[in-house]
């Protein structure tokens, strides 16, 4: 067992079996020992690769994306340009490079990132050299000027709980001990939460208080300052029940209860929910459309012809699989869904056809 693995023994042992949501919090968050805190998450040499990580496409089109929605709340002197969880600064720096276009929409942004791991905000430091970023542990409390929001693989990323249904009672999922190891375990006691959807004996719940909350704090902004967000993450448009619960390193799938802090671990991200949270706070919302269809409505073929017009024959054959990576039902562009929130913006953002 690696050294967080002893430290949450040692909680279960103290305390008795601590909830998924937990042990998904530490093996993520652990200042020291978490998965964020030590390793080197993205790109070939990591365990996954994100959109950003995969092409410059990517973020390039998401600083057009930012620059029209600038354009539609009126050119403002000055905006809040916020990003959360942005890993290695990739998307930012790709969508500032894009927005050179419009040199005063980059003078009059003020950015902002939500991190809260130490090594990846120096990541970041050295991604984002320019002056003037603002880091935060949480969505800070901006006031006085609109706000444009992106989020890639954010919410995914965030701790869930879920709820296993027995004999028409939820009971919360838990990680125990069992000769040594983490096992799955039910709570005793019956766990009051309620699922849309009708479930039968060994359905999974899972719900996301950290993202409902975070969703809820975007939606206030956006109300009180006006302007936009974009969520990109993988998951489903309905509330579906199951378990999306997974591992991933090396590009692969692990054990979850296997050397914690070790791997990625993360869910499925459910936009419905997400949705009717900002709908509640009086926000429009567009989407979710699939990643694919959105960049295609954002021009990734012209812009993928355009780089392949100077490029070598192998840089080609590169441009050619990022693209097919991006857009393809087959890989990330229908898994991956796009959703926009926003509110005082003359009209609808791109992206989303009519
Ligand atoms: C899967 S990575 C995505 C990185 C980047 N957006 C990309 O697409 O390459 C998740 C990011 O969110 C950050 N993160 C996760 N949970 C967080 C939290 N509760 N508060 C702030 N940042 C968090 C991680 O440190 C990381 O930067």
């Amino acid at each position: 067992m690696n050294a967080l693995g002893k430290i949450i023994k040692a909680r279960i042992e103290k305390d008795g079996p601590i909830s998924l949501h937990d042990y998904m919090q530490i093996a993520l968050g652990h200042p020291e020992y978490g998965y964020y805190a030590r390793q080197n998450p993205f790109g070939t040499e990591g365990d996954f690769i994100t959109a950003p990580e995969t092409s410059q496409m990517f973020g390039e089109l998401i600083g057009l994306w930012a620059v029209d929605v600038w354009d539609k709340l009126g050119r403002p002197k000055k905006f809040y340009l916020v990003e959360l969880g942005p890993g290695n600064g990739t998307l930012m720096a790709d969508a500032q490079r894009s927005a050179r276009l419009v040199p005063e929409f980059l003078t009059a942004a003020e950015i902002h990132l939500i991190e809260n791991s130490a090594r990846l905000r120096e990541r970041q430091a050295y991604t984002l050299p320019d002056h003037g970023i603002h880091w935060h542990d949480e969505l800070p409390e901006l006031s006085g000027a609109p706000v444009i929001l992106i989020a890639n693989e954010f919410f995914d990323a965030l701790p869930i709980h879920q709820y296993c249904h027995q004999s028409g009672v939820w009971f919360e999922r838990m990680i125990a001990l069992r000769d040594g190891n983490f096992v799955y375990a039910l709570a005793n006691t019956p766990a009051s939460v309620k699922s849309a959807a009708s479930a039968d004996d060994g359905d999974i719940l899972e719900l996301c208080p950290a993202g409902n909350k975070m969703i809820e704090q975007v939606s206030k902004l956006l109300f009180r300052e006006g302007g936009a967000a974009l969520i990109i993450d993988y998951g489903a448009d309905e509330i579906l029940l199951g378990d999306s619960f997974q591992a991933v390193k090396r590009h692969g799938y692990t054990d979850p209860l296997v050397k914690p802090g070790e791997a990625d671990l993360t869910t499925h991200v459910r936009f419905s929910c997400l949705k009717e949270i900002a709908l509640s706070y009086n926000i429009t919302v567009q989407g979710p459309t699939t990643q694919g269809r959105f960049l295609e409505r954002l021009g990734v073929e012209a812009r993928h012809h355009q780089l392949r017009k100077n490029a070598s024959d192998e840089q080609r054959k590169k441009l050619d699989a990022q693209l097919r990576r991006l857009i393809s039902s087959s890989e990330m562009g229908t898994l991956f869904k796009v959703m926009a929130l926003s509110h005082n913006v003359v009209a609808a953002t791109e992206g989303f056809g009519t």
